[in-house]
């Protein structure tokens, strides 16, 4: 096997890797944390007194987990070359879960009583979540895939919040047992923070990584003339500057990324 066969195998097994490590814990997750709400009841105690508080969990929970359950097979390449209809259909879910639950979550955010600096938390998610689904939809109506791909990432990686802030709490608890003055309170505060960022931080990785890596994004090397020569003034490439799907080549000496194409993938 040539080593370039080899590294491809290894890359390809890495990325099942990762998937899996979204895919598993979404369906932990929505097992245990969404499915009581379909029969009316919760995992977790939830204060009956506050008006529509449960209402709104309830209608927040299941189109969140379902958005959570669909995001990863999204991503997987042959499922969308193969099925692409399975594809647009199950991304409109998608996206229709995601304001769905995003709204019912506005009301939560509003009446829940763990405090003020849970309550930005939620509401800054509330409000990157409904952009990133908003900007996703629109640059796919204009055929941008590459950077509809790339909304959906930070999009994903929002939804994928519910599970890391999950994770987060686990520790926390863990750790309320180490330091026993730590309040519970401060815990899941932490913890919806630690999500929110994380997750972006990643997903920003993720994305550049991707998108600039000559390796990763399939980047091809342009000579120095041609380079030069899109760069003229009047040049195709000089009037449309914009990313809009099209493959950015390197141009091996500017460096430069350089737009050849204006639709591609
Ligand atoms: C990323 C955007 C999201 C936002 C802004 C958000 C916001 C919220 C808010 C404000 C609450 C009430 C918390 C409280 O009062 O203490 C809540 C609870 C909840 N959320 Fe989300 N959420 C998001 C994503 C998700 C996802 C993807 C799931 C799917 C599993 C999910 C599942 C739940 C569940 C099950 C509850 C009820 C509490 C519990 O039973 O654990 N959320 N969410």
């Amino acid at each position: 096997m040539s080593t370039a066969v080899r590294s491809r195998a290894v890359r390809r097994r890495w990325w099942w890797f990762l998937w899996s490590l979204l895919v598993v814990p979404a369906i932990g997750i929505t097992a245990y944390f969404v499915t009581p709400y379909v029969s009316g009841s919760s995992t977790v105690p939830i204060d009956m007194s506050i008006p529509g508080y449960y209402v709104s969990l309830a209608v927040h929970a299941v189109p969140a987990g379902l958005a959570l359950l669909i995001g990863p097979w999204q991503f997987v390449p042959r499922l969308r070359a193969r099925f692409p209809r399975a594809h647009r259909m199950l991304g409109r879910v998608y996206l229709v879960s995601v304001v769905v639950a995003a709204a019912a979550a506005t009301y939560s955010t509003v009446v829940t009583p763990s405090g003020f600096a849970l309550q930005v938390a939620f509401a800054m998610l509330v409000v990157a979540w409904l952009y990133s689904a908003a900007q996703a939809y629109r640059t796919i109506r204009r055929g941008a895939v590459r950077l509809h791909r790339i909304w959906m990432i930070r999009n994903y990686a929002l939804t994928f919040a519910a599970v890391t802030l999950r994770l987060y709490l686990l520790l926390g608890v863990q750790l309320m047992n180490v330091i026993p003055s730590l309040p519970y309170k401060d815990v899941y505060t932490a913890s919806a923070w630690a999500s929110l960022l994380g997750n972006v931080l990643v997903a920003e990785y993720f994305i550049i990584h991707r998108t600039t890596s000559p390796r990763h994004s399939g980047l091809g090397r342009v000579s120095k003339a041609a380079c030069s020569r899109s760069r003229r003034p009047g040049a195709r490439l000089g009037r449309r500057p914009r990313i809009c799907g099209g493959r950015p080549q390197t141009c091996a000496s500017h460096g430069l990324a350089t737009q050849i194409r204006t639709r591609a993938l």
